[in-house]
């Protein structure tokens, strides 16, 4: 069996989030997303809408998710591939070449955004609807 992992913050689950699930999970038959804890988006400085368990419910509802974890720290990720025995690693090409190091444990592939959707887009076009 072929295990795939992604990682991210998924707030607002939106149709950018649906479509790399589901091209996630097209590199193999076993999906694992690693969803961000709230504590984690403090590090980063990233303010949610959703708590993390809400988040990691929704993701873990999708069809193409097989299994959720919680992301912590940025350091994790070796852990986690050695730990689920990870064959290929997934992210958006907004972090492409920053996770080659992995590349001694896994394959690893970025792919490309889905083009004019995020959550940060989403809470813009929120307020401005208020505004206007
Ligand atoms: N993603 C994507 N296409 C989009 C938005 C996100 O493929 N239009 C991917 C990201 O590359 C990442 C995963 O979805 O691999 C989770 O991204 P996340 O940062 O949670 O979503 P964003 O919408 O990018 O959130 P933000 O605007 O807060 O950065």
């Amino acid at each position: 069996m072929k295990k795939v992992i992604t990682y991210g913050t998924f707030d607002l689950f939106h149709y950018g989030h649906l479509k790399i699930l589901e091209r996630a999970k097209s590199f193999g038959d076993y999906l694992i997303v690693a969803v961000s804890s709230d504590e984690f988006n403090d590090i980063k400085g990233k303010k949610c809408t959703y708590p993390f368990e809400h988040r990691a419910e929704i993701v873990k509802a999708i069809k193409f998710v097989d299994e959720v974890i919680r992301e912590d720290a940025w350091e994790q990720k070796t852990e986690d591939i050695k730990k689920h025995k990870i064959d290929v690693f997934v992210m958006g090409n907004d972090w492409k070449g920053k996770f080659d190091f992995l590349k001694d444990f896994c394959r690893v592939e970025y792919l490309p955004r889905t083009p004019n959707i995020s959550t940060t887009e989403i809470k813009e076009n929120i307020q401005n609807l208020h505004r206007a």
